[in-house]
């Protein structure tokens, strides 16, 4: 395709509030392009909001619960009426437990695929009369490595995110002849407030996390392949090598992630 312009774009970021949500949606500002901020802490999502105005660009705050239909109408609408429409919908909000299944309160599962898959797909269902209405329009879900390499203490999360690493992949197809582009970002370890926001946590983690990236750097990545059109990246090199490795040596992954099983 030819290369996305971002100059006077319209774009939705969920979980804009921290971490690479946040550092997306500056990024994006600088880019050119006006937001709508949905997330659940309004404190921090004016303080987003204030660097992107800095930025000369506008930003709509919207208070919600990406898993609650009326905030979801809320951040769309918004879209509609206060930026005139929406060419960019970013689904960034996302939720983990670290712990063995064996071990997990039963009621871990539901939350992580609310939050982390069944929201962004009816985002996706709702944004649709929007996005055919707008310039070069692009859906970006925001992956993990371990959606395409499924790793102990973390199955729900690894579940969650190969569903939507698939329903991307899915869309991409269908929305060939709709115009609208899909790119996945699987990310790697990033350092942000993610692990601090743990729905559940049975014990430590038997392995040292690796070496996280920044925030920033995963969206500067993010924003490159927007520009690009690319369909999939892997904002870090460890990642890289993790689903890399996998795909030709898949017996040596499972063995290495047994032991730490
Ligand atoms: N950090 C990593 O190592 C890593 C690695 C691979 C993939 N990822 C993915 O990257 C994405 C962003 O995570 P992050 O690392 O930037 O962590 P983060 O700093 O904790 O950000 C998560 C964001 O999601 C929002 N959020 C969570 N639940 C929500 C809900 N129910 N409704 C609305 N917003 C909600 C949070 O905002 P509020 O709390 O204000 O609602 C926050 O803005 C996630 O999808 C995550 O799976 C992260």
């Amino acid at each position: 395709m030819t290369r996305r312009q971002l100059t006077d774009r319209r774009a939705l970021v969920t979980g804009a509030s921290s971490g690479i949500g946040r550092a997306l949606a500056i990024e994006l500002a600088r880019q050119g392009v006006d937001l709508v901020l949905l997330a659940r802490r309004e404190e921090r999502l004016a303080e987003v909001a204030e660097q992107v105005a800095r930025l000369g660009r506008r930003a709509v705050v919207v208070v919600g619960d990406v898993t609650d239909p009326v905030a979801r109408l809320n951040a769309l609408e918004s879209a509609r009426d206060q930026l005139g429409g929406l060419d960019i919908l970013i689904n960034n909000a996302g939720i983990s437990a670290h712990g063995r299944f064996a071990d997990a309160d039963p009621g871990r599962l539901r939350p992580i695929m609310e939050v982390n898959f069944f929201a962004p797909v009816e985002l996706i269902r709702e944004s649709l009369p929007l996005l055919r209405a707008g310039r070069q329009p692009i859906v970006v879900n925001i992956g993990s490595v371990l959606g395409k390499r499924g790793c102990p203490h973390k199955s729900e999360y690894s579940a969650s995110k190969f569903a939507l690493q698939g329903f991307g992949e899915a869309l991409r197809a269908e929305f060939a002849r709709l115009g609208i582009d899909v790119l996945t970002v699987a990310a790697g370890p990033t350092d942000t407030e993610f692990f601090q926001h743990l729905i559940e946590e049975h014990g430590e983690l038997p392995w040292k996390e690796s070496q996280p990236v920044s925030p920033e750097r995963v969206a500067r990545a993010t924003v490159r392949a927007m520009e690009r059109g690319r369909h999939e990246i892997i904002p870090s090199w460890r990642g890289w090598l993790l689903v890399t490795a996998n795909r030709w040596f898949p017996w040596v992954i499972d063995r290495i992630m047994a032991r730490y099983g």
